[in-house]
């Protein structure tokens, strides 16, 4: 068998996506011979000694790091994987992209839109290879989802709505801050709902639709005070609890996204759809493996929702798994941007969403809150 090119990866952060990356790490080659590159699980890095030998012995890293300058400066790795809170996105990835390392790196890219553009143009000016783990463009159905629409099935697109709703929040007795719980303290997030889930629904949207023209937003944040565990004292919370916005898109149609935390007996329901002249398809993380589509053409008599099990292989990855009818999971997304990364190591080209791609994300979002904080319409100026 010929031998492959090694990425050695220094992941930073074993948290929930620490997790999640290595998984995808350790399963690609055995579902992707073909790759000229095979991960190396070389080194991982968290503040917490104990924690993360644990983690190293568990997921099979080689070595650990309590620093992640440490990690950026070992001439071993090639690659730096950012697994932390969105605080300290910019300061690695400008770190990683002076040394020369390839960075894949979390989303949201930053806190907010400045933040992010700085790290855009170290990255760029470095010319490291880059992407941005908004895994979700990577589930199968929502890749045919692209596909259907780029066919021009769906004729011209008329509206676009997202959800993404949560209900994890909901007690006023949950502290903010620190550990576990760095998304409800704006200072380390950046924002609440909007960079965690509605930047998820907004680089998805703008895949499938293109790019978003303008907003007009509101935010609510319903609990006003919350123990902060890292002091322990009572302070005001500054994230979105929900988020909602109006849009246009470029191309003429309206856009409908909704998020919260605070929809009592959602965890993760992510969910997208949209209306075209001549044909709709519509989604839903809870069930994942399906993509309904209704299709004016059908004939009248048997026309109606169709609901399709993306698990054959001639849809999007579904050749690498096992044989028509047999779902795959969230993990997979992680396993295919892994594969993709791979792959655009071997082409030479970029792999989508890109530093630069996920800054378009950015500026939506900034929009947003802008529009959420002024009470008024803004420009996103995104282009395409
Ligand atoms: N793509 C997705 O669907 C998705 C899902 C969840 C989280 N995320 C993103 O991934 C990132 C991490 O989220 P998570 O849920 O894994 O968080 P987490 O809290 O589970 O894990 C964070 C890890 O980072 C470590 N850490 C924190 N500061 C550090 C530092 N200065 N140096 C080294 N290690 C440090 C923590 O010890 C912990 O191991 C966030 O940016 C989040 O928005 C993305």
């Amino acid at each position: 068998m010929k031998k492959k090119k090694e990425l050695r990866i220094g992941l930073i952060g074993c948290g929930f996506m620490g997790r999640t990356h290595t998984n995808g790490y350790k399963r690609v080659g055995d579902f992707f011979p073909a790759l000229e590159y095979t991960p190396v699980l070389k080194a991982v890095c968290a503040r917490n000694e104990s924690k993360v030998r644990a983690f190293a012995d568990q997921w099979g890293y080689e070595t650990v790091e309590t620093d992640w300058k440490a990690l950026i400066a070992r001439p071993d790795i090639d690659a730096i994987d950012i697994c932390t809170p969105n605080d300290t996105h910019a300061e690695i990835s400008i770190a990683a992209a002076a040394a020369g390392k390839m960075i894949l790196c979390e989303k949201p890219l930053a806190r907010d839109l400045a933040e992010s553009q700085k790290m855009v143009d170290a990255i760029e000016k470095a010319g490291v290879a880059n992407t941005v783990w908004y895994n979700y463009r990577r589930l199968p159905a929502v890749t045919l989802a692209r596909q259907i629409v780029r066919s021009g099935k769906l004729g011209k697109i008329y509206h676009y709505r997202a959800n993404f709703l949560q209900d994890w929040t909901i007690n006023a007795n949950l502290p903010q801050g620190g550990e576990g719980l760095w998304r409800m303290d704006a200072a380390v997030a950046g924002s609440g709902v909007l960079g965690d889930l509605l930047s998820h629904c907004i680089d998805t949207a703008m895949w499938l639709n293109g790019g978003i023209k303008d907003v007009t937003a509101m935010t609510e944040t319903f609990v006003k005070e919350r123990v902060h565990q890292l002091t322990g004292k009572v302070q005001q919370v500054t994230i979105d609890d929900a988020c909602s916005f109006l849009c246009h898109f470029n191309n003429g149609s309206l856009g409908l996204f909704e998020s919260t935390r605070y929809a009592r007996g959602h965890k993760a329901l992510y969910t997208f759809e949209i209306n075209g002249a001549n044909a709709s398809i519509r989604w839903d993380l809870h069930d994942l493996n399906r993509l309904e589509f209704f299709d004016n053409a059908d004939d009248s008599k048997l026309r109606g929702w169709r609901s399709i099990h993306v698990t054959d292989g001639d849809q999007p990855y579904m050749d690498k798994w096992w044989v028509p009818g047999l779902g795959i999971g969230y993990e997979h997304s992680f396993v295919h941007q892994v594969a993709d990364f791979l792959e655009s190591l071997q082409t030479g080209s970029p792999c989508p969403p890109t530093f630069r791609d996920a800054l378009e994300t950015q500026k939506v979002c900034q929009a947003v809150s802008d529009s959420a904080a002024s009470g008024t319409w803004k420009k996103t100026g995104v282009e395409g």
